[in-house]
């Protein structure tokens, strides 16, 4: 007999995520090459990389923040927001495929299953994590996407921008040098919002200038995102440190106990876990302080704000 308490009830924002998801993976399915195109190996590791798993936070995010300005579209034609929120999870998925490498974390599970660099081997993973940034570039920068070529240009420069060394990349190379040493809290601020905080905010950006084309990247709105953007993707990863205290490695689908592992200094080692939770909520209520400009268009934002929070993986 099914137990009507088993299950939680679906609330809107259960479903509404569940069909973002569904979407994201359709659209990735077609724009990877099969498994079948030469060379198949690098082709099927792109694609066990990427598919079937994951939250899909950043897509969410881009969605969410398009969903300001104009309701999104059901429809199966692929939307230049659709572009955008892959290209994010192109670029995410590159990033985690190295992450897991024994040059950088060592981590033999991501998603619930093998790394790449262990399903398949090291010099894959390496080409799989080039191949999947060039694909984010390669299907955003498409001539067919929009009329609007300043519109396309700075999307582009703005993922560009995120995922380089003054970005995500360069978040990781603070993230290597700084094994073993104790930082101070404004270094680590620094290190954890360019390693995973620029990838978060580019995300919310991408969605807003799908929508709404802005001349004017430094406009009231922009802003508004940013501080609502840089707030909870720092908060991202400070939930993440958290996790891989407190989770377990099966609901968490990674190693858990990893930073300790590899000495890496997190907001846990350098706070505590009291305070690195408090230190995650202040940064949850001023992203949300910073929507107040906005209407209750901006619910979706909200809600993927504390799902942030709250997740226990
Ligand atoms: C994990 O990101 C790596 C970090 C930047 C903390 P996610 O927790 O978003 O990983 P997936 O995409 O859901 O697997
Ligand atoms: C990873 O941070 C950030 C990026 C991949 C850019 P972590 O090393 O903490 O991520 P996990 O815990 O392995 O997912
Ligand atoms: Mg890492
Ligand atoms: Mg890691
Ligand atoms: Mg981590």
């Amino acid at each position: 007999m099914t137990n009507l308490f088993s299950t939680p009830a679906q609330t809107d924002f259960d479903l509404w995520v569940k069909l973002k998801q569904a979407r994201i993976e359709a659209v990735l399915d077609q724009i990877l090459p099969s498994a079948q195109t030469l060379p198949t190996d690098l082709h099927s590791a792109m694609r066990y990389s990427i598919l079937g798993g994951g939250k899909r936070v950043r897509a969410l995010l881009c969605y969410a923040a398009a969903e300001l300005y104009c309701p999104q579209s059901s429809s199966t034609n692929i939307t230049i927001t659709d572009i955008a929120a892959c290209a994010l999870e192109l670029i995410h998925a590159y990033s985690l495929v190295h992450d897991d490498m024994p040059c950088m974390d060592n981590d033999d599970l991501r998603r619930g299953k093998p790394s790449c660099h262990k399903q398949y081997d090291d010099a894959t993973a390496l080409l799989v994590g080039d191949a999947l940034q060039s694909l984010a570039f390669s299907i955003l920068s498409k001539t067919d996407l929009t009329n609007n070529a300043q519109q396309q240009l700075l999307m582009l420069n703005l993922l560009a921008n995120a995922s380089g060394s003054q970005g995500m990349a360069g978040g990781q190379a603070i993230d290597l040098a700084a094994v073993g040493k104790p930082l101070t809290q404004d270094k680590l601020e620094t290190m954890h919002r360019l390693k995973t905080g620029a990838l978060i905010e580019v995300a919310v950006l991408l969605g807003a200038n799908s929508a709404i084309y802005s001349a004017n990247p430094n406009n009231k709105d922009s802003l508004a995102l940013r501080v609502f953007a840089g707030n909870i993707g720092l908060a991202f990863q400070v939930v993440d440190d958290i996790l891989d205290v407190e989770a377990d490695s099966n609901t968490l689908g990674k190693t858990t106990g990893k930073d300790a592992e590899n000495n890496k200094p997190t907001y846990v080692t350098l706070l505590g876990l009291m305070q690195a939770k408090a230190y995650a909520q202040q940064l949850h209520t001023e992203a949300l302080l910073a929507l107040t400009p906005f209407s209750e268009q901006a619910q979706r934002l909200q809600q993927l704000a504390n799902f942030i929070m709250n997740r226990s993986f």
